[in-house]
């Protein structure tokens, strides 16, 4: 398989990469803030009747964060340092939604001291936390979704609880003195079967139903989470495709008075504008006979690509080299042998490739600077540029 970068990237914007590449050192991303701009832009034109809530950890740049503050964005927070992060750059708390249902209750209080109304949850425990410690404010209960041999990257079974439990949750809430406010979901990261979306949503209207009907609770809000698609190897619907489904499948079950909507993209605005440029330390065989290459470069599961784990996302990889392809394991450097990104996935590289010529790793913008370890074997985290 051969990459093609224009499939990736207009050829101009690629150009303008590259060229900043070429002057640095590797292993690091470079990211281009104006696809980030296109993609909110993008995201905006398709549910114009959103509230978008960039979730921060995807990468938690300051560059990212002052683009999107000025473009009106709101946040998806997940810890008090992120809170401090974002708050440091001038956001205030009524963008902030704590989105993590596992939480102290003195970072809920730090959040509550800090003017956060609006807080996300999925247990019984948590909810009384809340209750106490951040007294009057709003909750959504997060449920659980099917969807996770269909997302690359599944969140649905550590976060979530079942629709009788979010039943009582809310119910709760309102005991407790909080505002019982919407329910949220996330159907997992690059999730590629829009039809999880269908099943969530008729699963949410049930839940406003019988709070409504049987307990005199009108819920506002759903807040759909993330798992918009990335540009990686395995094919994805359009952005737009996806739009028009999950909007029909609202319109189907709401009709045309949708409560308030709630996005929190991660991997679709950001992941598209970064290439991390690597370099090949060492091509070599196990065997004299051995048909297989292993290709080691300088970064690794260790350094920003822990996605690959399971090898779960696909990224496209990109060479100057050309000529001959031949089958690869890719590795990268530490001495760790979970260290290797790609061994049952087939990736094949030319043949004349050689220590010391670079790999790019197309849409590696998001998930790889955040989750980069600060000094495994030594090696210092993974660098980045914003132009
Ligand atoms: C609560 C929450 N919202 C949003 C996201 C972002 O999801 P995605 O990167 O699929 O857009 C995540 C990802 O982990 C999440 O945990």
């Amino acid at each position: 398989m051969s990459i093609k970068i224009e499939d990736y990237y207009p050829p101009a914007t690629f150009q303008r990469m590259k060229a900043f590449a070429d002057k640095q050192e590797t292993p690091f991303v470079v990211i281009d803030t104006e696809i980030i701009a296109n993609a909110y832009e993008e995201l905006g034109d398709c549910f114009p009747f959103a509230r978008i809530y960039y979730a921060v950890k995807a990468n938690p740049a300051v560059e990212i964060i002052r683009l999107l503050r000025d473009k009106g964005s709101n946040f998806d927070i997940a810890s008090r340092y992120e809170l401090d992060k974002v708050m440091a750059e001038g956001v205030g708390p009524e963008r902030v939604s704590y989105g993590n249902t596992i939480k102290k209750a003195k970072d809920i209080r730090y959040f509550y001291e800090k003017g956060v109304r609006l807080f996300a949850t999925d247990s019984e425990a948590d909810l009384r936390n809340i209750a106490k410690a951040a007294p009057g404010s709003k909750v959504y209960v997060r449920i659980l979704t099917e969807g996770t041999a269909s997302a690359d990257w599944p969140l649905s079974r550590k976060f979530g609880c079942q629709p009788d439990m979010a039943l009582d949750l809310m119910i709760l809430a309102r005991q407790l003195g909080l505002v019982p406010y919407g329910l949220s979901f996330h159907v997992g990261s690059q999730q590629r079967d829009i039809d999880v979306w269908d099943a969530v949503i008729a699963k949410v209207k049930v839940i406003f139903e019988r709070l409504k009907q049987e307990d005199g609770i009108e819920l506002k809000m759903i807040n759909m989470g993330g798992g918009f698609p990335a540009n990686y190897i395995t094919k994805t619907n359009s952005l737009q495709t996806y739009a028009e489904e999950i909007i029909r499948f609202l319109k189907e079950d709401f009709g045309e008075e949708l409560p308030e909507i709630i996005l929190e993209p991660g991997r679709s605005l950001i992941a598209n504008a970064g290439i991390l440029v690597s370099e090949v330390v060492l091509v070599s065989r196990k065997s004299r006979t051995a048909v297989e290459r292993w290709v080691y470069t300088d970064v690794g599961k260790f350094s920003g690509l822990i996605e690959t784990m399971d090898e779960a996302i696909k990224y496209p990889i990109w060479t100057e080299k050309k000529g001959e392809m031949e089958e690869v394991v890719i590795a990268g450097p530490t001495c760790d042998s979970a260290d290797i990104m790609y061994e049952n996935y087939k990736y094949g590289l030319p043949l004349n490739l050689a220590s010391g010529d670079r790999l790019y790793w197309l849409s590696t913008g998001a998930y790889t600077t955040s989750y980069s370890a600060v000094e495994f074997n030594g090696f210092p985290p993974l660098k980045s540029y914003y132009l």
